[in-house]
């Protein structure tokens, strides 16, 4: 595998196939069950019912194929039904479920963790510990990160996401919907300007300036913890900070014993055409949290980090029931295994030169595209108001509102709500992609005429 060629992938047809509208008759019955049956706090973007998926396409109950831009958020980096995570759950599944790794063990476990402490960046020895989600890798690395400094406060940045539990949601920057009404948070958290650089116009070095004066001034660096950063942010609207940015934040945690936290929760596992997306800039974090790609669609998530800051916590101090089931860690197996034997870093590289044309050349036809930014298949358009940098959420919703009615599954994201984010899986064949992408365009086509008509 080149990172050129599509991939091959499961039995299920790799084509779009629109047979009713969207959502269906099926899948309206269904919305009414979920409507008496589901907390109304549980949002789904798009309201179809899926009953099998494959590679880059989502079947639904009334036989429409779609095409998958989304991946689940960042999860299905495999692909849907990926083989390899398929046969070794199946395998797994038929011999034991579940011990608790707390009670027994099982080397799936261990397996796993000595894949992340080798394919994480850097040489230095390192240990991992696995969870359930995203947010609890978080959890566990504020947990690690005070126990081995013995200090406090932790620092995260503006248009941050890092999940929805208490503490997570302390980190997280956007209120609505992460935050609004689920107040008090989590205290000893401080928050530092984010390199934006479509926004704030600063240089990486300068941007890192300005924030470590922030945490100087109203943090103190003997105070701090621990720095928590996502390299490209993810939920806030696929922010890329201008280079130079994450090294100089880097270099300031090293000189001030303060622990520098990378959530690669949605970056890593080959999404930005390297295994994670730190090694962009040679960064090398001391804590590395993990989940989303590492185990085709299974709950798994991980924490690496250096052996001196992850073996200073006390025996039974992290854990959890589930934590690193063995089905999981199968399918987190499973995984691995794709991305290197079908070289899927190389074909998330392949996939950012394909999609950066085709977004770059939409927005020399679209003035609504206020940029274009993102690495590898993370890439994202962040709409305005023509001429301005006014933020236009209601013309991105009416992109993703037209894109899905035609069969193709994209989200949306951004502190203001006007960002499209494109995340297919990394086996996608290109030409799903690209009529996925013609599909967007005729979707920004329609929807910017109506904000120009408005
Ligand atoms: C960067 C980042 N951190 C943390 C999380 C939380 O992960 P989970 O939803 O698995 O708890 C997410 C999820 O979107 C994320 O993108």
């Amino acid at each position: 595998m080149t990172g050129t060629q599509a991939v091959p992938t499961t039995g299920l047809t790799q084509e779009r196939r629109v047979v009713t509208e969207i959502p269906g008759p099926r899948s309206r019955e269904l919305i009414a069950r979920r409507t008496v049956a589901v907390s109304a706090g549980v949002g789904t973007v798009l309201p179809v019912f899926i009953t099998e998926a494959g590679g880059g396409i989502l079947r639904d109950v009334d036989g429409n194929s779609l095409i998958d831009l989304g991946a689940g958020i960042a999860v299905l980096s495999v692909g849907h039904a990926a083989p390899r995570v398929v046969e070794r759950v199946q395998e797994q599944v038929a011999k034991f479920t579940h011990t608790c790794f707390m009670v027994t063990a099982y080397e799936g476990y261990v397996a796993v963790c000595e894949a992340l402490n080798r394919l994480t960046p850097g040489t230095h020895e390192k240990r991992s510990a696995l969870f359930n989600s995203g947010a609890e890798a978080v959890e566990n690395a504020i947990k690690v990160a005070r126990a081995a400094t013995g200090r406090t406060s932790i620092v995260a940045f503006d248009h941050a996401y890092h999940g929805r539990t208490n503490l997570t949601m302390a980190l997280t920057a956007k209120s609505m919907p992460y935050k609004h009404s689920f107040g008090p948070f989590a205290g000893e958290v401080y928050r530092a300007p984010m390199s934006y650089p479509y926004r704030d116009g600063l240089s990486g070095a300068e941007a890192a300036a300005h924030a470590i004066s922030i945490i100087d001034a109203q943090v103190g660096a003997s105070e701090t913890a621990a720095v928590i950063l996502e390299p490209i942010q993810g939920e806030g609207g696929f922010v890329v900070p201008a280079e130079g940015f994450l090294p100089a934040i880097s270099q300031w945690c090293t000189d001030n014993g303060v622990v520098f936290i990378a959530d690669e929760i949605q970056t890593g596992f080959a999404r930005t055409g390297a295994m994670f997306a730190c090694e962009h800039e040679g960064v090398v974090p001391d804590l590395v949290t993990i989940a989303k790609a590492i185990a085709g669609g299974l709950p798994l998530a991980g924490l690496t980090g250096r052996a001196e800051l992850m073996d200073a916590v006390h025996s039974g101090g992290l854990g959890g029931t589930y934590s690193g089931n063995p089905v999981a860690c199968a399918a987190g197996l499973g995984a691995i295994e794709t991305i290197e034997e079908l070289g899927l870093v190389a074909r998330a590289g392949h996939l950012e030169t394909m999609i950066l044309e085709r977004l770059r050349e939409m927005a020399t036809r679209y003035p609504v595209i206020g940029e274009v930014r993102g690495r590898g298949a993370m890439i994202a358009m962040e709409f305005v108001r023509q001429g301005t940098k006014e933020p236009a959420a209601d013309v991105c919703a009416a992109v993703a509102k037209a894109a899905h009615a035609a069969g193709v599954v994209i989200l949306t994201c951004g502190t203001y709500g006007n960002v499209i984010r494109l995340l297919p899986p990394l086996v996608i064949a290109e030409d799903l992609l690209h009529e996925g992408l013609d599909v967007l365009d005729e979707a920004i086509g329609s929807a910017a005429t109506a904000a120009a008509g408005d």
